[in-house]
């Protein structure tokens, strides 16, 4: 079929609210639907639920185009489209590792007795290896008979904070496809994309799967392998960020995702690598990706280490007075799930600290899911008076405020940098007691 085929985006969440409305900026026809009226409601409206630099803009250009609709019908999805991509989340389940395929579940049957003709059910959620061939056969058994569906399994790499450009100009994309006629719908539902030479991996539906958890397993493992380098520093005053500066300049290695500081967060990474130790376990090959536990309980520790280390400043932490600078899990987001800053800020409060906690875009997101802690309206703000401050994320405004200047406002001039973001040289050199993981 030369015709480009009409795409449905189920699930408008993050990833599929990107999703969607790229593909209309690419020139699709773009169907987006979702059980939450408010969020359909929201994004036909023109507004983007989510902080995202870039997309507002495109929702708005993708809207007027005409190109972009929403929906909460899954039979006017049925009816619209030619290959629906499935974006709706996998978080972990309570009290456990293992991954929520509820809405997973939910979205394909949702949408397969409205598939009235051929059509390529696409999943693009993280999901435990072995999903997509359970799913083929729910398919299978849903659609209407005599209709011919096929399911494929496309991961998504963005990243929050470069969604569009991870979304427009991904490095790979990876079809796990069952036929020809899968790989080339497809290759026609991303035909922008491939024109711009992006490489393509074919492969069968469990690889595509595996190759998400895979890279979210390696990158956790590197950050979790120099926070480990870390420790070891600290045993001996050595100092991490010229290992980890040397290390990098291996071209073997690499710089990117060798940081050191607070470790990992977000609602990804933790989860998948938890998700991933589980399935491996339920399969038999726990003992291959033992070592992600290890990944992970070095991660934890980081947060704990970093409580540590604010303590020793002050001699206890119980009635001080703490500037909390950061409250997302990393810079340019606003998104909170599992922010190692706003973990380490509660155990501050917990252990009786007067914690004040400010983020340039995540603080009404914090305010919400915990009313317990105090916020203030600007980094200088929460360091009135403050007895430490302590760097969790490490946004631009932080490393841009002069060390002068934040020392008017403070009782006592010290600085505990969680993600060595700041110049240690320049900050103690304006008389500040200045403490890093892993550095003396
Ligand atoms: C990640 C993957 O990068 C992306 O490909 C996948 O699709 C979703 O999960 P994201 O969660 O948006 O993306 O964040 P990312 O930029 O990868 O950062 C993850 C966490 O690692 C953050 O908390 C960040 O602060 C931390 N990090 C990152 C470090 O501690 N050190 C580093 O060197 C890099």
């Amino acid at each position: 079929q030369a015709e480009a085929p009409r795409l449905t985006v189920i699930g408008t969440g993050y990833l599929g609210a990107t999703h969607a409305i790229c593909m209309a900026v690419l020139g699709f026809e773009v169907l987006g639907v979702d059980v939450d009226e408010r969020k359909i409601g929201k994004l036909a409206s023109g507004e983007v639920p989510f902080f995202e630099p870039g997309l507002p803009e495109l929702l708005a250009k993708a809207l007027e185009s005409g190109r972009l609709r929403f929906t909460t019908s899954f039979e006017e999805a049925g009816e619209f489209g030619d290959v629906h991509f499935i974006c709706v989340g996998t978080p972990q389940q309570p009290g456990s590792d293992a991954a929520d395929l509820t809405y997973v579940d939910a979205a394909v049957r949702a949408l397969a007795p409205h598939l009235n003709r051929r059509a390529l059910v696409v999943g693009k959620s993280t999901v435990p290896v072995g999903t997509a061939k359970r799913l083929t056969g729910i398919v299978h058994e849903l659609a209407p008979a005599g209709t011919e569906v096929e399911l494929a399994w496309n991961p998504e790499f963005l990243r929050e904070g470069f969604a569009v450009d991870d979304t427009m100009r991904p490095d790979r994309l990876v079809f796990g496809v069952a036929s020809d006629w899968a790989l080339e719908r497809l290759q026609a539902a991303f035909r922008p994309v491939l024109d711009l030479g992006t490489p393509v991996v074919r492969t069968d539906l469990a690889t595509a799967e595996l190759v998400k958890v895979a890279a979210n397993s390696f990158l956790a493992t590197k950050i979790s392998y120099i926070n480990a380098m870390a420790e070891v520093c600290e045993a001996v005053g050595a100092d991490i960020k010229d290992l980890a500066d040397s290390l990098a300049l291996d071209d073997r290695i690499g710089g990117k995702f060798l940081k050191p500081g607070l470790g990992f967060g977000g609602g990804c990474l933790p989860k998948d690598i938890r998700a991933f130790a589980h399935r491996a376990e339920e399969i038999g090959v726990g003992q291959a990706v033992s070592f992600l536990r290890e990944v992970d309980d070095i991660n934890r520790r980081r947060r704990a280490r970093t409580v540590d280390l604010v303590r020793e400043m002050l001699g206890g932490i119980s009635g001080k007075r703490i500037a909390a600078w950061g409250a997302a899990f990393k810079p340019n987001s606003d998104d909170i799930r599992d922010a190692p800053a706003l973990d380490v800020a509660r155990t501050m409060h917990g252990l009786g600290g007067h914690v004040r906690v400010f983020d340039p875009a995540a603080l009404d997101n914090a305010r919400r899911a915990f009313p317990e802690l105090r916020y203030g309206e600007s980094a200088f703000d929460v360091a009135q008076d403050a007895d430490v401050v302590v760097l969790l994320t490490e946004w631009s405004e932080f490393r841009e405020i002069e060390p002068d200047a934040l020392a008017e406002v403070v009782r006592h001039k010290r600085i505990v940098d969680g993600r060595h973001a700041l110049d240690a040289a320049r900050w103690r050199a304006a008389g500040w007691e200045y403490r890093a993981l892993g550095r003396s």
